[in-house]
């Protein structure tokens, strides 16, 4: 068995990503976001690295049905439809849309985990789904992969306490003594500090304080919402799109 976590994706090589299942964590706000928009009906999420790539490809497909989304230092980007706020996405605003989306951190982790065998979004919102799948990965490959947006490049507090709860659920109370890389077992120690509540790890967090000061302190509780948003977000072929969730 091996679980890795990492806790931002910088570095990350397409080799280590091939052939394996991959978890992407933004809970603060990318993947949240992402999550509340399929729930509330849109067709498909593209993610893309640059405000340009997203201008471009809305332009490509030129379609009514197409919104852009995303943020630049949390705020939305000029000419732009949404931000990235989970709270934007209500489904009189998404449904039937498919949404270009970039972000600081979070589309970019997304983009670093193409090649893999299967790419997923986590988040609290769909917690419950994707521990079902992360423990029907490891059942079955014998491995996951758990990749945190991170915050530039490093370590974020919020991405790497959702690792650690999706990654104590994905063992589901085993307590492997081998197998799990440094990460991983700092997420899983970050969950026996802040137990079953989301609020304190996301609030403490930089991105959350960020968030707060910002006047986004609904978002954040949003973010904190266990399965309120709860789709298996299923990045393939340059699209997020909802995956059957597991029985
Ligand atoms: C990111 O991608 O860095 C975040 O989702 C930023 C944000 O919360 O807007």
């Amino acid at each position: 068995m091996r679980l890795d976590v990492l806790f931002s994706p910088a570095g990350l090589t397409p080799a280590e990503v091939q052939g394996r299942t991959a978890f992407v964590i933004d809970i603060l706000r990318a993947t949240t976001s992402m999550c509340a928009a399929l729930n509330h009906g849109a067709k498909a999420i593209i993610p893309v690295a640059s405000t340009e790539e997203a201008l471009r490809l809305a332009q490509t497909i030129g379609s009514a049905d197409v919104l852009l989304a995303g943020e630049k230092s949390c705020l939305r980007i000029p000419g732009f439809h949404l931000g990235n706020s989970p709270l934007e996405m209500t489904e009189g605003t998404v449904r039937g849309k498919t949404i270009i989306v970039t972000t600081t951190n979070g589309t970019k982790a997304l983009l670093a985990c193409q090649g893999a065998a299967a790419v997923y979004g986590a988040c609290a919102a769909n917690l419950g789904v994707s521990a079902e799948k992360a423990r029907e990965t490891l059942e079955h490959d014998g491995r996951l992969l758990i990749v945190c947006a991170g915050r530039d490049g490093a370590f974020s507090l919020d991405d790497a306490y959702c690792a650690g709860r999706l990654a104590a659920a994905a063992l589901g109370g085993r307590k492997p003594r081998r197998g799990l890389n440094d990460a991983a077992l700092a997420s899983l120690d970050l969950v026996r500090r802040y137990g079953d509540g989301w609020e304190r790890p996301l609030r403490y967090s930089r991105a959350g304080r960020e968030l707060i000061k910002l006047g986004f302190h609904e978002d954040v509780l949003d973010a904190a919402r266990l399965d309120a948003y709860p789709v298996l977000a299923h990045f393939h072929e340059r699209r997020v799109t909802l995956a059957p969730v597991p029985v």
